[in-house]
């Protein structure tokens, strides 16, 4: 295959050769709960229930496809993140993994705060409700309507990307009266992959302002120059569906050298760092992340040990888990349509959906799980690819996955941790029509985002 390989690693890339499956699950009726959300379970009539629905009455009532979001998983994995990072410490959520004006009602109720990294994504974070003070505004291409939006209504922070935003920023900032905390994203050399990460000189992408070569010292000097910005922190964030935390230590320790050279040339001590998001998820039985709980030790125990040995006091940490968070917490409901087996290759079954609701398997080759959730079966596993109904022949959902051989149309099948960046990165290919988000808790279920309508569709289409 000539696709290249994801910068979430390995189990993203092609690392499976063409005839090589994981044995089928002793047992395909068994929901691991690692892959799906908290409160699934399959009831004594075999049908899979979230929040104690069954999917078939949700179905009924919302339609297919349709994304489910396990609000009291949302939240203890918020209060989860939050208790395990401790009072010294501040998670900002990724909005990019999916935002809307509900997450963020839970996010602001939790106690975090949130990144976002758009325009877009700063009004429905003021839409919902979240308090500017604990916004942190993102992006390596901010315009000036952006950051004149985000600096008027007082986001937390600004995090400089490059050489011409800090000037852009302080200069914005100064004709509004303001002065603008921010934090300089550094590319410290991690390059990280889900299990494995490379330390190097530089970094060949385009966020941020390297530390090689004096550039991110350079970026510092700048900043502490300009009355319109004050300069907080140093950013890094170093990729993503990461298991492995050595690349963390590797970039915290690069962080921390730059705050000791910055006191040694400024005298002073920066009081925060952020370390970024990228922490990963189970999005199959052989996937095995950590608990946040062991995530924060290591980072914080890191940061500590590396600013003791510098002499610095030790700076406030944050974080910006998206797909840790968000990306367990949904699973994706489809109908089954036709059915085609060819013969000593694999059955394909095609569903209501597809690229249009999950581009991640084509985009990135990544590997998902799905299960036959609207009945148990015991028919004899059948190797599947579950494709969407795009005119593409990339349209591939999940490429290889074991169901029963007794599927058949109508059946429903769910796709688990479908909830980071598969709404968020959905599209109208085909003018699909991008399908709702239903939010679910203690036996019931609210739309929170729509689904689109060909009237939304030809509403934007102006003839
Ligand atoms: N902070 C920054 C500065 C980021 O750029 C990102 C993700 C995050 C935090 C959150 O990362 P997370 O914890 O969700 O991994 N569309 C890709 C992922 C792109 C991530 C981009 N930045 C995917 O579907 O895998």
């Amino acid at each position: 295959m000539s696709r290249s390989a994801h910068p979430a690693g390995p189990r993203h890339a092609d690392v499976f050769p063409d005839g090589h499956y994981s044995a089928p699950a002793a047992d395909l009726n068994v929901l691991d709960e690692k892959v799906w959300s908290r409160t699934v379970r399959r009831n004594d009539d075999g049908v899979a229930t979230v929040a104690g629905i069954e999917v078939t009455r949700l179905a009924e009532e919302f339609g297919t496809p349709a994304y489910f979001l396990d609000e009291a998983d949302f939240r203890a994995r918020c209060r989860a993140w939050s208790d395990a990072f401790g009072p010294n410490a501040d998670v900002f959520y990724a909005g990019k993994a999916f935002l809307s004006r509900a997450v963020v009602r839970w996010l602001t109720e939790e106690g975090l705060n949130l990144d976002v990294c758009s325009g877009g994504e700063l009004a429905t974070a003021l839409a919902g409700g979240m308090p500017p003070e604990r916004i942190a505004f993102h992006g390596n291409n901010k315009s000036a309507e952006e950051i004149e939006r985000a600096v008027s209504v007082g986001v937390g922070r600004i995090v400089l990307d490059s050489f011409q935003e800090i000037v852009r920023v302080a200069h914005i900032a100064q004709r509004l009266g303001r002065r603008q905390p921010v934090q300089i994203r550094v590319t410290v050399g991690v390059e990280a992959h889900t299990h494995e990460f490379i330390a190097t000189a530089h970094e060949d992408q385009k966020f941020g302002i390297a530390l090689a070569d004096g550039q991110a010292a350079e970026a510092v000097r700048r900043a502490l120059k300009l009355d319109g910005i004050e300069l907080i922190g140093i950013h890094s964030h170093i990729g993503s569906q990461i298991f492995d935390m050595a690349g963390f230590e590797v970039s915290a320790r690069r962080v921390v050298q730059l705050l000791a050279e910055i006191r040694d040339e400024h005298g002073v001590e920066l009081p925060e760092i952020d370390l970024g998001g990228g922490l990963g998820i189970a999005y199959t039985s052989e996937d095995d992340p950590k608990e946040p709980y062991d995530i924060a030790k290591s980072l914080l125990d890191i940061v500590t040990r590396e600013c003791e040995a510098a002499r610095l006091a030790t700076p406030r940490i944050s974080v910006e888990p998206g797909r840790a968070i968000v990306g367990p917490t949904a699973f994706t409901l489809y109908e089954v349509g036709t059915i085609k087996p060819l013969e000593g290759l694999r059955t394909y079954v095609s569903v209501d959906g597809g690229m249009s609701d999950n581009i991640r398997t084509a985009l990135y080759n990544a590997d998902y799980s799905v299960a036959l959730v609207s009945r148990r079966s015991d028919a004899e596993p059948m190797l599947s690819r579950v494709v969407g109904k795009h005119c593409e022949s990339g349209d591939i959902v999940v490429r290889d996955a074991y169901l029963p051989a007794d599927l058949a149309p109508g059946d429903l099948i769910a796709v688990p941790a479908t909830g980071a960046y598969c709404r968020s990165m959905a599209s109208n290919y085909n003018h699909a029509l991008r399908p709702p988000v239903v939010a679910v808790k203690d036996g019931e279920a609210r739309v929170v985002v729509r689904r689109e309508t060909e009237e939304d569709l030809l509403r934007l289409d102006i003839g």
